[in-house]
């Protein structure tokens, strides 16, 4: 079976799906790797190092005739245009913001996987692509934040004077919320968290953080280790505990996610107003439509004397560490459904039923379907 790695096209966006030591692995376990031109240089692996470790370094032409396609982004209509009818393609989808792809997906018969779609269970830890980049970019927030203040993070005791430490508020103690914290601990921030999963308190503390509790939390229902969505009365009564907080921060990394849904608004323009001059909002939420009201995609701003940070893919910022990762991820996941022959699928399992978004022209993903086809 040949497995085709293409460059990819998005703007700004310097990963890429497979390293050289993965495609080493690869070639071990007796699959075919056609690399295309280039693909590597935005993570500083060259086209010689992927020969050296085994793989075809090809045009994009002859990487379209491979069996099975790997991408970091969602594959593009007009990419799928040019692969074989029934080939299998593997990168982040988020299927369900995506039906006119699905539907392209389909009238070839490509059978697609999903990165973004793997279950959080211990047994795929090493296929979470959504947790290995969200990692990476918890740790970039906080750096990239530091850079647009005027202050450090420490305390620091001068014969010129005493600087105080800067303070960080976090929303969200997720993946990427847990390591801004390590960071803004490690920089020697005083570091404010507030999440509407109860348990995640003592992950919190364990880093060093302070833990704001806001009442009635314990009624948030969590499926599948995701908050389900909040009520209204209970994001009312998180933003007055955080409206006076957010006066004193310097830094607010905000990371708030709704599985499959639009980002909560927990930051608004009265909030903004209400900061100190000079102050930074790094708003990592800011692709599925952000958390803060003020905030843009894809760019800096400043807003009532207030920074703010849109980066949408902090992960292409750390491009070595995002795609060494990405591509343990990927190849992990790509060995528990194919062998060297093709696919090799036990429709049952779960880590399966969760990643395989099309398979034989039919949308098989139950949440997708759930999504797109709600029922009335
Ligand atoms: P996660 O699901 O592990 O964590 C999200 C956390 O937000 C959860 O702990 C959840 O309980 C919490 N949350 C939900 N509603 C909240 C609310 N109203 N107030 C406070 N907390 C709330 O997600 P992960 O992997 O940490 O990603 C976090 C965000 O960062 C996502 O929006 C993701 O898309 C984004 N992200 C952005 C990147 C970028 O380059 N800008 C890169 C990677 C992730």
């Amino acid at each position: 079976m040949k497995i085709g790695v293409l460059k990819e096209t998005k703007a700004y966006e310097k990963r890429v799906a497979i390293t050289p030591d993965v495609v080493k692995l690869l070639v071990k376990k007796e699959f075919e790797v056609v690399i295309e031109e280039g693909a590597g240089e935005g993570s500083y692996y060259s086209d010689q190092d992927y020969r050296n470790a085994g793989a075809e370094v090809a045009k994009s032409a002859e990487v379209f005739a491979a069996d099975l396609l790997l991408k970091v982004n969602l594959f593009t209509k007009e990419e799928i245009s040019q692969m074989k009818n029934g080939a299998s393609c593997i990168s982040f989808m988020y299927a369900y913001q995506h039906p006119e792809i699905i539907q392209a997906l389909n009238e070839k018969s490509i059978t697609s996987i999903s990165m973004d779609a793997v279950p959080r269970i211990s047994r795929a830890q090493k296929m979470d692509a959504l947790s290995s980049q969200a990692n990476l970019a918890g740790y970039k927030s906080v750096i990239l934040g530091a850079n647009h203040l005027g202050k450090i993070f420490p305390l620091m005791m001068t014969a010129s004077g005493t600087i105080t430490p800067a303070k960080v508020l976090i929303f969200g103690a997720g993946v990427a919320g847990l390591q801004a914290i390590a960071t803004a601990k490690r920089l020697g921030a005083i570091v404010e968290v507030t999440d509407v999963r109860p348990e995640t308190k003592e992950q919190v503390e364990s880093l060093g953080g302070r833990f704001l509790t806001v009442e009635g939390a314990e009624e948030v229902k969590i499926e599948g280790g995701y908050a389900k969505e909040v009520s209204a009365e209970f994001l009312q009564k998180q933003q007055q505990l955080i409206r006076e907080k957010i006066k004193e921060a310097d830094l607010v990394i905000t990371t708030a996610l709704v599985m499959g849904k639009k980002s909560p608004i927990l930051v608004t323009e009265e909030m903004v107003k209400s900061m100190k001059a000079g102050s930074v909002i790094v708003d990592m939420a800011v692709e599925s439509g952000g958390n803060c009201e003020l905030s843009e995609i894809n760019k800096i701003v400043v807003k009532h004397g207030v920074t703010l940070v849109g980066e949408s893919n902090l992960p292409s910022l750390l491009s070595t560490n995002a795609s060494q990762l990405y591509a343990i991820n990927i190849s992990t996941l790509l060995l528990h459904l194919f062998n060297q022959f093709g696919l090799n699928l036990d429709r049952e399992e779960e880590i399966t039923k969760g990643v395989l978004i099309t398979h034989e022209g039919e949308l098989v993903h139950e949440f997708t379907k759930n999504i797109l086809n709600p029922k009335s």
